[in-house]
């Protein structure tokens, strides 16, 4: 197996690839304040199993696309929303984020948990924009730091990970300088990060390195995350994930 293939394999059994929650799902879902006698056209952008896509369907009307570029993943969402009878409300689709096969103003919102940073956050922004209504959402999580200043071992790592790490009011600035309006902004809680993703992947270690034979590449993966932890746990109050909620408003000329 390649690298890629490893990491897709230590991540496709789990109930989420990412830090986030139902509760936080939820609480981007209400500051968006969606009226209740309508429908819906909701795009989820790098869905992974879809942890927050069944939440979305669960809690807003309408019909979901859910995008991935690996069928493992979406092959687990699938099957998820058989077993749930949301089959006939979730769709997905097997597709890199920055070529949608989209129309122009064909959403009413966009959904991205833990994901944009695959095209950048200010890249994939601009491109998602074309396929929202005019007056429609953008629900982007982002890794974002959470201090205005910190400790030079983190920030060396991170910038290294992704350049485009920043401080929540510079993302702000990027969103509405991009034509959207900031609905909410929220940051996810340490147990997102913890409870729902670290511990449930430190928890798979053992049985991925049974499974790939102790290879070289499989101990060089487990090696990698066990030191994302670690930087992570020494961290903690300096950065996470970012909630985003905007809003698409255009210029009336
Ligand atoms: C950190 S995971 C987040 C998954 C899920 N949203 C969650 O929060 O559990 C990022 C997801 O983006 C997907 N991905 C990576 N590059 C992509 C691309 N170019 N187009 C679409 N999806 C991509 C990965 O397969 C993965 O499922």
């Amino acid at each position: 197996m390649t690298e890629l293939e490893l990491i897709i394999d230590l991540h496709k059994n789990s109930e989420r690839q990412g830090p986030g929650s139902e509760e936080e799902t939820m609480k981007a879902i209400e500051l968006m304040n969606l009226a209740n006698d309508r429908n819906f056209k909701i795009a989820d952008i790098g869905c992974g199993s879809g942890g927050q896509t069944v939440t979305l369907a669960k809690n807003i009307n309408g019909q979901i696309t859910a995008i991935d570029l690996f069928p493992e993943f979406l092959d687990e969402l699938n099957n998820k929303s058989e077993n749930l009878g949301l089959k006939e409300r979730i769709k997905t689709l097997e597709k890199s984020m920055d070529d949608l096969p989209f129309n122009n103003a064909e959403f009413d919102i966009i959904w991205a948990e833990g994901a944009i940073y695959n095209i950048g956050f200010e890249n994939g922004i601009k491109k998602w924009k074309n396929y929202l209504k005019n007056g429609g959402y953008l629900a982007v999580s982002e890794i974002s730091w959470i201090t205005n200043s910190r400790p030079k071992e983190i920030e060396n790592f991170w910038t290294q990970e992704y350049s485009e790490i920043d401080i929540a009011s510079n993302k702000i600035k990027i969103l509405e300088d991009n034509g959207y309006t900031l609905v909410g902004y929220f940051y996810l809680t340490q147990n997102s990060w913890i409870e729902n993703y670290y511990k449930p992947m430190e928890a798979r270690f053992e049985t991925f390195l049974e499974r790939n034979n102790n290879s070289k590449l499989a101990k060089k993966v487990v090696k990698e995350n066990k030191a994302e932890i670690e930087l992570y746990q020494k961290y903690k109050d300096y950065y996470s994930y970012g909630f985003y909620i905007a809003k698409k408003i255009d210029a009336v000329s």
